[in-house]
Order: C-alpha cells, then sequence, then structure tokens
C-alpha cells in the first residue's frame, strides 16, 4: 500500500512524541503519561510502518530501545546485546506467538515455555569473571550502556563473588526492582522531608541505581532478580532455560520463585490467570508474565528480530495507571461521619475494567498533589485496591481549572462540618441525625455499655433501617410488635422480647445515655466523668469551653468535640424525641452548683500581702469560682491589691464590685468547710 501525506505526518508526529516520552521515562525518570498510553503510541507507529514499507527508517525509535546513557556515568558494550521483549496483549496474541513459534520449528509437539513474572523495574546486566562481580550496566540502547557497578554493588540480595563453579566468563541479566513497601517508605521519607516523590517504584528503581553517588544508592530499598544468560565463556553449558535458572540458583544468584515450565498456549493461559490472581499481593509491582522458549536449541533456531527474540514473549496485564479527566469532585460521608472526596472521572479503562470514580482520600491529599477540577490526572487501581487519583498532570491544566471545596454543610443531613482538631479528616457532625451515619449510630445506642437493648444487634439494626423502618435513634421506641413481626427471621417471641427490652431500656442512667450519643472521643470513662460533673444533660448541652475543661480529665480535643456535637441542631431534637419517648434517668444535683461560689467570676489585680496570686486563685477556684483575666460587666469582683492598675480603673468605670485583701480573705474563710 502506498502511503498519503496524512500517514507520512502521523509517522513524523508519532516518532517525535515517542522520542519524547521515551526521554522523560528512561533518561529523566520523570515520565508525563501511562505506560498504557506510551504503549498506544508506539503501536499505533509500528503499525503504520509495517503497513507502508516507505515509512520505514532505522532511526525510528522502534528500531531502538530505551533512551542515550546520562551524562556521568562511563559507557559500556555489552558482550553479548541486550534484548528487549514483544508484547503480547490478549490470550489471541498469545496464541498467535506459539503458532508462529511451531511454524517455524516444524514442530508436532507442544512448546514448553518457561513462564516467569515481568518485573517493573530497570534491565541490569551483570558480569562476573572466575566468579567476581566485576562489572554491571544499564540496557541504555541494548549495546552500550551505562557502568553503574558501583551502586549494583551496594544492592543487598547481588552476590559479589558467586558460589560454586561457575564458567569463567558470565553475564547475567536481570531486573533491578525495589519492592512496593520499600517505595512505600521512602516517599514517605521524601514527603516528610519536602523533597521529590517518585511516582512509582519503577521510577523509584532507575532513579536510585542512577545515582552518581552510590551512598545514596546503598539506603535505596532495591532488589534484582536474574532472568536470562549474557555472554558465557563455556558452550554447551545448558539445554534447558529452566537449567540456566536453576544454575544461577546454585551460584548464589537472586530468581524469582514464581517461575514454571508450561506446556502449549493452554498452559501459558493458565500461568498468566495464575500469577494475575496474586498479582496485587505481591511485594513487588509486576507489569506482566514471560513466555521463554525452554529449549535452547529451538531458541537457537529461533533467532531474534531487530530489538526482540522471536522465542519469548511478554504478556502484559492490563495498565494499572491510565489517564483521564476529573469532571468534578463529589463529597461521600462515610459511616463515621468522615467525608471523603471522591473524583468524577471521565471513564476510563483501568486495570482491566472502566473506572468513572476514585478516591482523593482528604483534602491535604488534594492540595499536597495540586488536584484541580479539569484537570488531566492519573488513576491507579492495582488488583482489588479502590481505584485512586496518584497525581495531576499540571503541564496539561486546562483555564478555569479550580480548586475543589469542602462543603460547608453534610451532602447527606445538611449538618455543619468541621474539621477534625489536628487532623485531614473533615466530618458532619449530626451524628445522630445523618441518614449516613445512621446504623453505626443506633448499632451504638444499643449496644451492651450504652442503652443495653437486648436483641437489638447489628443485623436487626440494618435490617430495620433498610426496610425503612427507623431513620433516627429515637424511632426504635415507636417500633410496634407487628412491624417487628413482619420482619424476616423475627418470630412472636422474639418480637415481643425486643419490645419489652425497649421499654426496659428508657430507665437508665445519664452516665451510660452521654456514652451512648456516640460523641466522638467521648468513651464509658468520659461519658461517666461528664455525667457526674454536670448532673443533667441540660447542663452538659448548654456547657461551654470553658467549663467542660474545668472537669477532670476533659482535655482540648474532648472539650470540642462534646460542643459540637450539642451545638448541631439536627442532634439537640433527636435528644428530645428520645427524651419524649419516655427515656429518663436519675437527675442528680449537679456537683458543681453545690458549690458555693459557683457561677461567679473573680478578677485579681495588683499585689496581694499575705496571699501570692496563685494561691488566692487556688482558693477561689476550689470553691467553685472563675478566675479571669480581664474585667466586664459580667464579673462579680475585682480583688485589688496594692498599686492596682487598669484593671480597677475598668472595674469602677463598669460600676463593678471591688473587694481589697481583707474582703477576700474574709470571703475565702467564710466559705471553706
Ligand atoms: S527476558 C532475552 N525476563 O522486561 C530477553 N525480561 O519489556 C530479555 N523483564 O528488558 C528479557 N522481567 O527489563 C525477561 N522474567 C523476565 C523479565 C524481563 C522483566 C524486563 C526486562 C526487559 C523488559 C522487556
Amino acid at each position: 500500500m502506498r502511503a498519503g501525506p496524512h500517514e507520512r505526518k502521523r509517522v513524523a508526529e508519532l516518532r517525535e512524541l515517542v522520542e519524547y516520552h521515551n526521554q522523560r521515562y528512561y533518561v529523566l525518570d520523570d515520565p508525563e503519561i501511562s505506560d498504557a498510553e506510551y504503549d498506544a503510541l508506539f503501536r499505533e507507529l509500528q503499525t503504520l510502518e509495517e503497513r507502508y514499507a516507505a515509512l520505514r527508517s532505522s532511526d525510528s525509535p522502534t528500531q531502538r530501545v530505551g533512551g542515550e546513557p546520562a551524562a556521568g556515568f562511563e559507557q559500556v558494550r555489552h558482550e553479548a546485546p541486550m534484548l528487549s521483549l514483544a508484547n503480547a496483549f490478549s490470550d489471541d496474541e498469545l496464541a498467535d506467538f506459539d503458532k508462529r513459534i511451531r511454524e517455524r520449528l516444524h514442530a508436532e509437539h507442544e512448546i514448553v515455555y518457561s513462564a516467569e513474572p515481568k518485573l517493573d523495574g530497570l534491565a541490569v546486566s551483570l558480569r562476573y569473571e572466575n566468579g567476581l562481580l566485576v562489572q554491571a550496566a544499564t540496557r541504555g540502547d541494548g549495546t552500550t550502556g551505562e557502568n553503574i557497578t558501583g551502586n549494583v554493588r551496594t544492592i543487598r540480595n547481588v552476590p559479589l563473588r558467586l558460589q560454586g563453579k561457575p564458567p569463567a566468563l558470565l553475564e547475567v541479566r536481570g531486573e533491578v526492582y525495589m519492592t512496593r513497601k520499600g517505595f512505600a517508605a521512602i516517599n514517605e521519607k521524601a514527603r516528610e522531608a519536602g523533597g521529590k516523590v517518585f511516582a512509582n517504584p519503577r521510577n523509584a528503581a532507575a532513579g536510585s541505581v542512577r545515582q552518581l553517588d552510590s551512598r545514596i544508592t546503598a539506603r535505596r530499598p532495591l532488589a534484582m532478580y536474574c532472568y536470562a544468560l549474557g555472554a558465557v565463556s563455556d558452550d554447551g553449558l545448558f539445554e534447558e532455560h529452566a537449567q540456566v535458572l536453576s544454575a544461577f540458583r546454585d551460584w548464589g544468584l537472586p530468581v524469582s520463585r514464581e517461575t514454571e515450565l508450561v506446556t502449549g498456549v493452554q498452559g501459558c493461559i493458565g500461568y498468566y490467570a495464575r500469577v494475575g490472581a496474586i498479582r496485587a499481593a505481591l511485594p513487588y509491582e509486576i507489569d506482566g508474565v514471560v513466555f521463554k522458549v525452554n529449549s535452547l536449541t529451538e531458541q537457537a533456531s529461533l533467532g531474534s528480530v531487530s530489538r526482540a527474540p522471536r522465542w519469548a514473549i511478554a504478556r502484559k496485564f492490563p495498565a494499572e495507571e491510565a489517564a483521564t479527566q476529573l469532571l468534578d469532585v463529589e463529597f461521600q460521608v462515610g459511616r463515621t461521619g468522615a467525608l471523603t472526596p471522591v473524583a468524577r472521572l471521565r471513564p476510563v479503562t483501568v486495570g482491566g475494567v472502566t473506572v468513572s470514580n476514585a478516591t482523593l482520600h482528604n483534602m491535604d491529599e488534594i492540595e499536597r498533589k495540586d488536584v484541580r477540577i479539569g484537570d488531566s490526572v492519573v488513576v491507579r487501581r492495582a488488583g482489588d485496591v479502590i481505584p485512586e487519583v496518584v497525581r495531576t498532570l499540571v503541564e496539561e491544566r486546562p483555564k478555569g481549572a479550580h480548586m475543589p471545596k469542602m462543603p460547608d454543610a453534610c451532602p447527606v443531613c445538611g449538618s455543619a462540618v468541621v474539621r477534625e482538631p489536628e487532623q485531614a479528616v473533615h466530618r458532619c457532625t449530626g451524628g445522630l441525625f445523618c441518614g449516613a451515619q445512621r446504623k453505626e449510630a443506633i448499632k451504638h445506642f444499643a449496644s451492651r455499655r450504652a442503652l443495653d437493648i437486648e436483641g437489638l444487634g447489628d443485623k436487626l439494626v440494618e435490617q430495620l433501617v433498610e426496610a425503612g423502618l427507623v431513620e433516627h435513634v429515637d424511632d426504635i421506641y415507636a417500633l410496634q410488635l407487628e412491624q417487628l413481626q413482619s420482619l424476616e427471621r423475627m418470630g412472636e417471641k422474639s418480637a415481643q422480647n425486643l419490645i419489652d427490652a425497649l421499654q426496659h431500656s428508657k430507665d437508665t442512667t445519664l452516665g451510660r445515655f452521654v456514652y451512648a450519643l456516640g460523641i466522638r472521643e467521648v468513651g464509658e470513662t468520659t461519658a461517666q466523668t461528664l455525667a457526674d460533673h454536670f448532673g443533667n444533660i441540660d447542663s452538659l448541652m448548654q456547657a461551654d469551653a470553658e467549663t467542660l475543661l474545668a472537669v477532670g480529665d476533659v482535655g482540648p480535643v474532648v472539650a470540642e468535640h462534646v460542643q459540637r456535637f450539642f451545638a448541631e441542631p439536627h442532634n439537640r431534637e433527636v435528644i428530645e424525641a428520645l427524651r419524649a419517648a419516655g427515656l429518663h434517668w436519675p437527675e442528680g444535683p449537679p456537683r458543681e452548683t453545690q458549690r458555693p461560689l459557683t457561677g461567679s467570676t473573680y478578677v485579681l489585680t495588683g499585689t496581694l500581702e499575705a496571699l501570692t496570686r496563685d494561691q488566692a486563685k487556688a482558693r477561689l477556684q476550689a470553691l467553685g469560682a472563675r478566675v479571669a483575666g480581664s474585667v466586664s460587666s459580667k464579673t462579680t469582683a475585682v480583688i485589688a491589691g496594692s498599686s492596682a492598675g487598669s484593671k480597677l480603673d475598668k472595674a469602677e468605670a463598669l460600676g463593678v464590685t471591688v473587694m481589697d485583701e481583707a474582703e477576700l480573705e474574709s470571703l475565702l474563710q467564710r466559705y471553706e468547710a
């Protein structure tokens, strides 16, 4: 077929694009597009070149692998070239590969393949002379790579001296990679230090291996797996690839435990499925599996084409990352009230499924990743893990892209949304009322240490909510016998028992009731402390921060949660409804009101003679008084020592009572037991 101007233009365009992205990936370790997008460009170019002979060219990126060696490393020539692999993206393409091989070999038999995981790292060649590691090199362009011996010597599982009797010259090919755990750890550290965060373990491994300072490499959690033979001094040592791998193991070289021999296409398909199933659980990332004709004689007669051997193929897994557009950000309310920003995406295939929603975790993450609505973002879906937005392509940001905003009101129930003190998470404060939280709230309310409603377990709560019989906690007290009996797995007897248990639970204690409300950070003990202190629910509901902080064991976080909970009108409504349903508890007069000076506020100013200011303050507080730092019309009295200044003036101006030290002393003595 003759190529038209359109095809010519597209091929030139694709070459430029592929070269550019090659450079970003291989040389700069900083890719801009996902592997899937790169593969698509590469394949489009390959297809055009295959179709139009006139468009083929030896300098096309399809004829060359990887990028130039970076300046700073010495160049080394590989004794035997480092080949790459052809890819198969479907079972059909795999079957074609097998068919081609059998045709070329005129084989009657099924082909036996060595099946191996395809590690996603960086190809490295090791050169051993008389069993000693003398050189390590990157692949580079396949013929010439970079000398990275110093760096590879720091990788713990690469032997510096081989065991047994290896050939005098031995080139070993393998993949240097970083475990997922190691990757997470170094990124965490980098994030803390405000440094550069790597996009994925492959880039982290590549960046680490190509460090000019090998001391830095030594601190990176790298490892290597060996999978092929390069040049070797002794001919005819092996007949099968499996023997090569087993010799590697004997010499002390690391080889993946997941390697197997399989037979024919069906064997390959089975292996692909097995490894696919454990992919997410493997400690390192793999992007596919590799099948290699096991017989070395057969390999030799098949030979190689420009960049890859005819006897091997990579069966790729669906890419775990893809780029798409962020259409909007919505907020999902979890069962504990946490609001999670969720990305609404232009649908895209990731990890083999169509993804149109992904988590953005929290507002801090959005800010850290600089994600804006309208951006192109990279979405990742690994295994069964919830898809997430991993980064944004800032360089492609369209005009008008804007930051998502956390709503002030809960999208489910309209209650106020607040940020947890010192945490990244935002929460709905309508714990008792909110539809998203109702199941958890009711389960907690009924639990043994709360209102202890026997028979109202987690399963039944879910049934009741799902059947629409219960919306808010107080609805449980309106349940009728017939309604309960209509539920699945609910007999007459248990329905009656539940009605009785509900009735019984109405007679409770304030401590249990406060605990049952499910206020964050208010456990059983704190609930009891609050109950003892305030004596009745109304005082607790009205308490301001200062009053709450005066309660032993109540710190600022608890005080804040308690205040926010009761500040939410929806929660107050439910509490009123519960009281109206007949919930009651013995009302002790609050301990606080029993103290003689409760409700009064004193201000100390000037120098006292007999007492220090702290002593005076402590004695006043012991009697229930509040001691404030500034004078207002609400101040009960100002106690003025000698050389009192502006506070005394203010008291006089406001008409606040002024006492001297003697009057204070007699006040204290009157009430102190
Ligand atoms: S064999 C003779 N086996 O994948 C063919 N390669 O996309 C040389 N890779 O350059 C490669 N795991 O960096 C082979 N078990 C494995 C592999 C593997 C990962 C990498 C290697 C190669 C690239 C090709």
